[in-house]
């Protein structure tokens, strides 16, 4: 009984630690999330882990015709069946820097 305590316990602290990670790095004010985990967490669920493969348009056909600047406004403001995303300010050079570096 004892023991089935202590794994049930260290399996909620497992789960708990990376949620907690997360949440921290979203909620700093300052760039604290890097690029691959920004994409995961605002943009994967549509355009796909790597950008291509989602039900959302192909991101390395679309970001090589955009301006730094496009991005940024497309990603803050939605554009079309996009909504809006709420990527933290800070974090957004960050981001686009990761769309260029990745998609051209
Ligand atoms: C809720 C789903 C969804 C999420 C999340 C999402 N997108 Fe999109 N995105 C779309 C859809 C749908 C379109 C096609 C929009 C249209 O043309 O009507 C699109 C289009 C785009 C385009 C092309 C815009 C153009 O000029 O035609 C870019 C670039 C883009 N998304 C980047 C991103 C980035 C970067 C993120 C993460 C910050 C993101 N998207 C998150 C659904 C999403």
């Amino acid at each position: 009984m004892r023991a089935l305590s202590v794994v049930a316990l260290s399996v909620l602290v497992a789960c708990g630690g990376s949620a907690k990670d997360t949440g921290a790095d979203t909620a700093a004010s300052g760039p604290s999330a890097d690029g691959p985990t920004l994409f995961a967490n605002h943009c994967a669920a549509c355009h796909g882990s790597d950008g291509t493969n989602g039900s959302s348009p192909d991101l390395s056909v679309e970001v090589p015709s955009l301006e730094d600047a496009q991005l940024e406004e497309i990603i803050t403001n939605g554009k079309g069946g996009m909504p809006a995303i709420a990527v933290p300010a800070g974090d957004l050079p960050t981001l686009v820097a990761y769309l260029r570096s990745t998609f051209g």
